[in-house]
């Protein structure tokens, strides 16, 4: 995983919306949200980013965020990007992403499943009001930020498919389409694509597991956002992977593309833990952006992101130090 310094961020104003445009967006995302607006879903895509984070503002779950955790400027939490496929700059995704073809999208659910099948992106967004589904939390990493993500509880996806008492974890993997993905046609390409990412099975099924489909109001992505993504609130930013297309349940604990890759450094838990540092930095502080060279906006991590209370009863009796 690259990390380096953050270069120069761009800052965006705060302007306050005006709450007629407000309104109307409400009543766009509601009409979405239920498929009232022809194409249902583009309509989303619309909005001005600002205008949603007022909503996020206003409607998000902040459990777990403190008091100070503003929202990312938009424009950070996009430009700034890990996303392998599209090469290892932070700043490739936002330029070559949109070379991927992102619709029709579906994903399928296989394995331990009563059910197993495949669903499009629409039918499984269909069953949830989009509008109730903000949540407002960090992602962390040697840096951070505070976005509010559209999404649901991967519990609740999970559940249509029926999963089987032997399921004993979850496994997922992001599309790999290398005629589209520039980053895995290159010769400094690491992973061994498709990428790939794992969860335990009761990490999966509590409500603070997200598949997400948009964030800032956004559920189509641009050139820099995922389609469908988890996101493990109390675990590092990295295992939070981007356009998944498969699901599959099993009783065997799966490879994550970055344990494969450097299992000295990246263990299947990587939970967020400022006690434990990295093998090659500290992981006790985080640059939350917007943050520079001259302005660093270096903050304390928390372990489990802030979500301890929710979260550590599922690893009680596990040295965290050991499995990382
Ligand atoms: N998902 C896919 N498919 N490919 C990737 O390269 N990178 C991971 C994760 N999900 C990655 C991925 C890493 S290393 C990080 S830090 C986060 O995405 C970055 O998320 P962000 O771009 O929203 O900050």
């Amino acid at each position: 995983m690259t990390r380096k310094m953050f270069d120069g961020p761009s800052i965006a104003s705060s302007e306050i919306t005006p709450e007629s445009v407000w309104l109307n967006r409400r009543n766009l995302m509601k009409a979405a949200a239920t498929g009232a607006v022809a194409g249902g879903l583009p309509a989303l895509a619309l909005s001005q980013p600002r205008e949603l984070a007022q909503l996020a503002a206003k409607k998000g779950d902040c459990s777990g965020c403190q008091a100070e955790d503003d929202l990312t400027p938009y424009e950070d939490a996009t430009t700034y990007n890990n996303f392998y496929e599209f090469g290892t700059d932070k700043g490739d995704p936002v330029e070559h992403a949109h070379e991927m073809t992102v619709d029709p999208w579906s994903v399928e659910v296989s394995g331990m499943v009563n059910k197993p099948g495949k669903l499009n992106l629409e039918d499984i967004m269909s069953g949830f009001d989009l509008e109730e589904r903000i949540y407002r939390f960090r992602c962390v990493e040697a840096w951070s930020m505070v976005v509010p993500w559209i999404g649901f509880p991967l519990a609740e996806l999970l559940a249509r498919f029926e999963p089987t008492a032997d399921a004993k974890y979850v496994a997922f993997k992001t599309l790999y389409r290398r005629g589209e993905m520039r980053g895995t046609r290159s010769f400094t390409s690491v992973i061994d694509w498709p990428y790939r990412e794992g969860l335990r099975m009761d990490e999966a099924m509590h409500p603070l597991t997200l598949m997400t489909v948009g964030l800032y109001g956004k559920t189509l992505p641009n050139q820099s956002l995922d389609k469908l993504r988890l996101v493990y609130r109390s675990k590092y930013c990295f295992t939070s992977i981007k356009s998944i297309v498969s699901v599959e349940l099993t009783d065997r604990q799966p490879r994550t593309s970055w344990q494969e890759l450097a299992p000295q450094e990246y263990g299947f838990y990587s939970n967020v833990n400022p006690e434990v540092d990295h093998p090659r930095w500290s992981q006790r502080y985080e640059r939350r952006l917007p943050s520079s060279l001259f302005k660093p906006n270096r903050i304390a991590t928390q372990k489990f992101n802030g979500y301890g209370e929710q979260v550590a009863g599922l690893y009680t009796g596990m040295d965290l130090a050991k499995y990382y």
